[in-house]
């Protein structure tokens, strides 16, 4: 699937910067399923998002500046307001400003330290975790970074226990044992939770970092997906250390992805700083991209058309991909695909 091909996808919540990054007076750009975008903070500091193209000669709003919680085009300095009204075109005198004088704009939430934007109007909420509110947790900001892979191609990874063993070879991954732990999956309405129970690798490089000195170990995972394009992963290991870690791939287009990552954790930052933590994760997701990187981003939905072969540790990216045909199919949609992606599993095939 081309994710920025199916309108249905531009009904969800996107996590896509740090909350931080957004000072009060410099607009951001963000690109959100190929659609260039603009944030910026009104004069209350309330995140504002618009389509990032003036309506006079298209100029990019995100070179301009912010004036009074208006957005300033830096070409001509027309302002508009965060529903995407121009509000000031200096060079009128007495002229009214015309009511196509507007840019489109967007959803925006502020939440876990992070910037959420919706294109459409939401099928599903901002993801609830409760680790955020619950005093027996810290957050750790982990990374923020663009990838070159699909952001479902992203997601399937984190649900496939069966890729720990050969790319992560070097870290938890026991690469003596390829067949994985299966996980039970159930599917609900705005995506699938997995329990599974998962032997690993406790290499020299993790034992500070989980406070456990044997060779290995244990994790017990509740991994929730939620649709299209999040996910956590609520690791317990046998000491009663919890870490729960919240991966949002957002599609910058069809082929980039931004990988916005934190977690919760509940030990302090005495016992374990985070630093510690995220240079042992800093490894892992290293590991990933790598791979991801040489990994088609068109991701085939559509099992019937048997363009991939599949194992029993797949089964959560089968979920997925049903659950993503379900949305596409309430919404009249056909799955679009490269056509590229067809004669290649094709070929193979034949
Ligand atoms: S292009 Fe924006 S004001 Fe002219
Ligand atoms: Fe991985």
């Amino acid at each position: 699937m081309l994710i920025t091909r199916q309108p249905a996808l531009r009904k969800f919540w996107y996590a896509v910067m740090p909350a931080a990054m957004l000072a009060a007076d410099r607009p951001q750009p963000f690109t959100l399923l190929g659609e260039k975008i603009v944030l910026w903070r009104d004069a209350d500091g309330v995140p504002a998002v618009a389509q990032d193209r003036c309506c006079h000669r298209t100029a990019q709003l995100s070179k301009g500046w912010v004036e009074n919680g208006n957005i300033v085009c830096g070409y001509h300095g027309w302002q508009y307001d965060c529903s995407g009204a121009c509000v000031k075109i200096p060079q009128f005198t007495s002229e009214k400003i015309p009511p196509g004088a507007r840019v489109m704009a967007y959803r925006i939430a502020e939440r876990y330290g992070y910037l959420w934007v919706a294109l459409d109007e939401p099928l599903a909420p901002i993801p609830e975790l409760a680790e955020d509110s619950d005093p027996a947790y810290r957050r750790i900001d982990q990374f923020y970074e663009e990838w070159n892979c699909g952001a479902l191609r992203f997601i399937e990874n984190t649900f496939d226990f069966a890729h720990q063993a050969y790319v992560h070879r070097a870290m938890h991954g026991l690469n003596d044992k390829p067949q994985p732990p299966l996980g039970k999956v159930t599917r609900h309405e705005h995506g699938i939770v997995m329990h599974i129970t998962q032997p690993v690798r406790n290499p020299d490089a993790g034992k500070a970092h989980i406070g456990i000195a044997s060779d290995e170990t244990v994790r017990t995972v509740v991994m929730d997906w939620y649709m299209p394009c999040a996910r956590r992963m609520h690791i317990t290991y046998p000491t009663g250390l919890v870490q729960s870690i919240i991966s949002a791939a957002t599609p910058i287009d069809d082929t980039r992805t931004m990988v916005v990552q934190w977690s919760y954790r509940n030990d302090t930052e005495e016992q374990v700083p985070a630093a510690t933590i995220n240079a042992f994760d800093r490894k892992v997701l290293d590991e990933d991209k790598d791979i991801l990187a040489f990994v088609d981003d068109d991701l085939p939905l559509d099992t019937r058309m048997n363009l991939e072969q599949h194992m029993a540790s797949d089964q959560p990216g089968i979920f997925i991909r049903r659950a993503l045909m379900d949305v596409l199919a309430k919404h009249g949609e056909q799955e679009v695909m490269r056509e590229q992606t067809l004669k290649d599993a094709r070929r193979a095939a034949a």
